[in-house]
This record gives structure tokens, C-alpha cells and sequence, in this order.
């Protein structure tokens, strides 16, 4: 966002100027949750707030666009679960589209006192049942009497300026407008490839692929067999690294080295069943993680952010 203020008066404001403008106002992230028609439903939302203290009252809106609205606004309880600092990874994830995959795989949770998802781990929680529902333009506000609550301090997760950030630690430090770090090229590009990659990186574990090994797995994914330089080119690896990482991958039965049908001597490398078996759920997280890292910006935004990138590294040589 432009340092100088920005004006605009109703009639002339577009949603994304206002969804910037109200983006200034920090705010914690929370995971609401509810079980509707025999399964559990969640999305990251930052637009709870307390409400009242006699009934002990909250609310949170839920937009009537998304995907689990109407489970959300049929279901008569809900559960909202306050973030941490650790917890930037699922909020992105409770951030994705629930008809790209199941939210809650391979997350333990249980019913709770209204019969809405706990997920296991977490707190702060409030439990509540639904005790309004009014209608807030786009939105539905939902406003819950809590039943049951589970308190605990915490380094909670905030949301400020379409980034996810921590109190103290995790803010950037304001650099002047003109230093080197703030407009230096690869600065920025480092800077931007630790926000996209690094919390997807860490997710890497849960399927226990390292980064080499995903890297292996999304490039062969398109490409029907790939010579091992080629390979490593589009895998930004040093060959001998990569013919290392591609016998592991064979004795793992996830890639297979078969001869090139045109010069027998070469070998070209190729995903077997279990490798696409094993990296069609990881491409899966990937494409939702990338569309809520892009989330915040407007359409023409993001085309400008890949065409820029796509242009910088089409005129210094694609594939390095
Ligand atoms: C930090 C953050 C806060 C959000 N807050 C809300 C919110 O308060 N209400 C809402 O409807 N969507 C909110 N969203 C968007 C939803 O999480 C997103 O649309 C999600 O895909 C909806 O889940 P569903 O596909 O299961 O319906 C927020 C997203 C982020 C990243």
C-alpha cells in the first residue's frame, strides 16, 4: 500500500481499495469450526469479535460466497479457536477453498460440548451455540452465546495488511523507502521466495518429502520423462546432487530412469504410479497454498506479479 492516504467516498470506492484500506486495522486470526450434515466444516476468519459479557455473547461473519456458508449458517453451534504465532500454516490451509480437499485430513479433532469440531492443540477455543444470525450485507453475522470456553495465554497470530505476522518478532522492521535492502533485486526476490516457500517447506514434512525430493516430484509431474541435466536445471540443482536424490527416489519406487526411445544411450526420468500416487495431494496443497498467498491481491495484481517474475527469468535464460 502507497504511504500517502488515500481518499475515496462511497459510490467510488471499489471492494479492494476498502478490503486495503480496513486491512491497517490488525486483528488475530481464528479458526471457526461447526459440523453440519454428518461432517465438519472450517475457515480462518478474522472477523470475530467479543460482544457482550452478560450473556457471554461473540460473533464472526462469514461470508455468504464461500463454499461452507450454508453449512455455517444451518449449523445451530459453531467453535472458534484463536491462533498462535506457530500456527501460520493452518490458518492458510483453513483459508483454502473446501471443495479443493479436506480441511481436517489428517487432523485429530473431537465433538465438543455443542457437538462442533475441537481441533486438537489449539487455544483459546469458545464453544457456542448460534443466538443471532443477521444479515451484514455480503456477509452473514453470526453471534454465539459461549457455553464452554478454554482460556490460555498465547503469542497469537495476527492479521495486518494482508500479511500473517507475530506480535514483536515476526514484523518486518520498516526499512527507509530508498535503502538498499528495500529496493535491492535480490534482496526482494529472496525476501519473496522465504514468504512463499517457507511455511509451504515446512508443510513438506507432513508427507515426509524433502524439498529435493518435491522439487523431483512437481517437475516430473508435467513432463512425461526428463533427462537428468534437464532435471536438475528445472530443479535448481547441481547434477551430481540430483542423480543422488533420483537413486534414493528409484529405491523408493517413485521414479524410474528408462532409456530414450530415440538415442538408447540416454536416460530419461519418469514418475511411476506411487510417485503420482504420492505427489497428486502435495501439488494439491501446493495450488491452495499459492491461491492464499495470492489472496490478497486484486487480479491484475497477481498477473503483474508472475509476469514480472516470468519476464526476468525469460530474458537471462529459462532453465539456468
Ligand atoms: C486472515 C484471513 C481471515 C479471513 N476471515 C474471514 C472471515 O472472517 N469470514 C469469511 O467468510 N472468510 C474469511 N476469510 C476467507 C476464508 O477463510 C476463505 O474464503 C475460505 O476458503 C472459506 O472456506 P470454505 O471454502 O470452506 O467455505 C479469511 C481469510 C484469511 C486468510
Amino acid at each position: 500500500m502507497a504511504d500517502e492516504p488515500v481518499q475515496a467516498a462511497a459510490g467510488t470506492l471499489t471492494p479492494d481499495a476498502f478490503r486495503r484500506a480496513l486491512g491497517q486495522f490488525p486483528t488475530g486470526v481464528t479458526i471457526a469450526t461447526a459440523f453440519a450434515n454428518g461432517r465438519p466444516v472450517g475457515m480462518t476468519a478474522n472477523s470475530f469479535s467479543s460482544v457482550s459479557l452478560a450473556p457471554p455473547l461473540v460473533l464472526w461473519c462469514v461470508a455468504k460466497g464461500a463454499p461452507s456458508y450454508p453449512a455455517f449458517v444451518g449449523a445451530d453451534a459453531f467453535a472458534i479457536h484463536f491462533l498462535d504465532a506457530g500456527h501460520q500454516e493452518l490458518a492458510l490451509r483453513f483459508a483454502g477453498r473446501s471443495e479443493r480437499g479436506d480441511k481436517f485430513a489428517d487432523l485429530a479433532f473431537v465433538r465438543g460440548a455443542t457437538g462442533a469440531p475441537i481441533l486438537d492443540g489449539i487455544a483459546p477455543i469458545f464453544e457456542c451455540r448460534v443466538w443471532a444470525r443477521y444479515d451484514g450485507g455480503d456477509h452473514t453475522i453470526l453471534v454465539g452465546e459461549v457455553v464452554h470456553f478454554i482460556a490460555k495465554p498465547h503469542d497469537p497470530l495476527l492479521f495486518h495488511s494482508g500479511e500473517l505476522r507475530r506480535i514483536g518478532g515476526g514484523r518486518r522492521r520498516e526499512l527507509p523507502r530508498d535503502s538498499f535492502a528495500k529496493t535491492y533485486l535480490a534482496y526482494l526476490l529472496a525476501r519473496a521466495s522465504q514468504i512463499v516457500s517457507g511455511e509451504f517447506h515446512a508443510a513438506l514434512k507432513r508427507w515426509r518429502i524433502s524439498v529435493a525430493e518435491w522439487r523431483v516430484l512437481a517437475c516430473l509431474a508435467d513432463a512425461e520423462g526428463l533427462g537428468v541435466g534437464e532435471l536438475a536445471a528445472m530443479a535448481l540443482m547441481q547434477q551430481p546432487r540430483m542423480t543422488k536424490i533420483l537413486d534414493k527416489m528409484a529405491r523408493e519406487g517413485l521414479v524410474e530412469r528408462r532409456a530414450d526411445e530415440e538415442d538408447r544411450r540416454r536416460a530419461r526420468v519418469h514418475l511411476t504410479a506411487a510417485g503420482r500416487t504420492r505427489v497428486a495431494p502435495v501439488l494439491a496443497a501446493a495450488k491452495e497454498h499459492e491461491a492464499a498467498i495470492l489472496a490478497p491481491f486484486t487480479e491484475e495484481e497477481r498477473v503483474m506479479i508472475k509476469h514480472a517474475l516470468d519476464l526476468l527469468i525469460e530474458r537471462h535464460g529459462a532453465g539456468g
